[in-house]
């Protein structure tokens, strides 16, 4: 289904989502949303799809934030609606079922530096901006922000992002573990295609698994989390591809995993 503010091209199992607002700093307006949110439903049910890199048109902006446009307008229960839904989008990535890689090249503002949290994996080029410049707006994030946010950076850091509502380059968001890796502009596509290459090659279940043991532990207490990732090792020793990976592994080869 070809989307108005989305591009969507799938290679060799990797699809790349760009979002495609480049006049307005792909700002998320309620269209945008409404169309990830579908293109998320898309990709998890395609298994021609194993890894999805998503970034933004253009060469300013990954996403410049929610759109304020239709921010300023809204009511109080809209303001909630609008919460919900964009969360519901956010966390439909984070619970994809496949690696979602941001490929952060410009301002990952509000919305933007939500959505990039949301992702798995978040690679940023050297002139990506994050920041939760809400409070300048007289709002508070909405998309996950004041959550996501010291879960991957601490509770101080997280607060001093949220309060001042400064931006900060892309050195100092790897510096806080804000992402994972900084690399050159021209750099940055190639770089998360790589790194897609290799998530590839391993066994999918696996990677899935480990996947779900990370962000369902982190909402528990630590032994209910071992417990469950015992249970999932488990669930993995059940897989062909446990099968092949330990026997290529014994016969000094490289496994051809099938996902079954
Ligand atoms: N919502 C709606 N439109 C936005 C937007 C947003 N979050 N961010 C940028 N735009 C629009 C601008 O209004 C402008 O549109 P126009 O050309 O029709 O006037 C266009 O995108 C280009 O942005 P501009 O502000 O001219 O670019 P800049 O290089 O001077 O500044 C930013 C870049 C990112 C610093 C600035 O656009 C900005 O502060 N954006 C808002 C960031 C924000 O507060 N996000 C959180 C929202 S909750």
């Amino acid at each position: 289904m070809p989307f108005e503010n989305l591009l969507v091209e799938t290679r060799e199992r990797i699809a790349r989502v760009t979002l495609n607002r480049p006049h307005k700093l792909n700002a998320l307006n309620r269209a945008t949303i409404g169309e990830l949110g579908a293109c998320c439903e898309q990709l998890a049910g395609d298994p021609g799809v194993g890894v999805v890199i998503l970034t933004g048109a253009g060469e300013k902006a990954f996403v410049a934030g929610a759109d304020i446009n239709e921010l300023a307008s809204q009511t109080p229960i809209e303001g909630k609606e609008y919460g919900l839904a964009g969360q519901a989008v956010l966390n439909r990535i984070e619970n994809l079922g496949k690696p979602v890689i941001a490929a952060v090249n410009g301002y990952a503002l509000g919305g933007g530096c939500e959505l990039a949290m949301a992702c798995t994996l978040r690679i940023a080029s050297v002139n990506a901006r994050f920041g939760q410049p809400e409070v300048k707006l007289g709002i508070i994030p909405g998309y996950g922000g004041t959550q996501r946010l010291p879960r991957l950076v601490g509770t101080g850091r997280a607060l001093q992002l949220l309060l001042t509502g400064e931006q900060i380059q892309a050195d100092e968001a790897l510096r806080i573990g804000l992402v994972n890796e900084v690399v050159a502009a021209a750099e940055l596509l190639p770089r998360c295609e790589a790194i897609a290459r290799l998530i590839l090659a391993n066994a999918p279940i696996a990677v899935r698994l480990a996947t779900e043991a990370v962000y369902r532990g982190l909402q528990m207490p630590l032994a209910d989390g071992l417990y469950l990732e015992a249970t999932l090792f488990g669930l993995a020793c059940s897989t062909e591809d446990m099968k092949e990976g330990t026997r290529a592994f014994l016969e000094k080869r490289t496994a051809r995993f099938t996902g079954a």
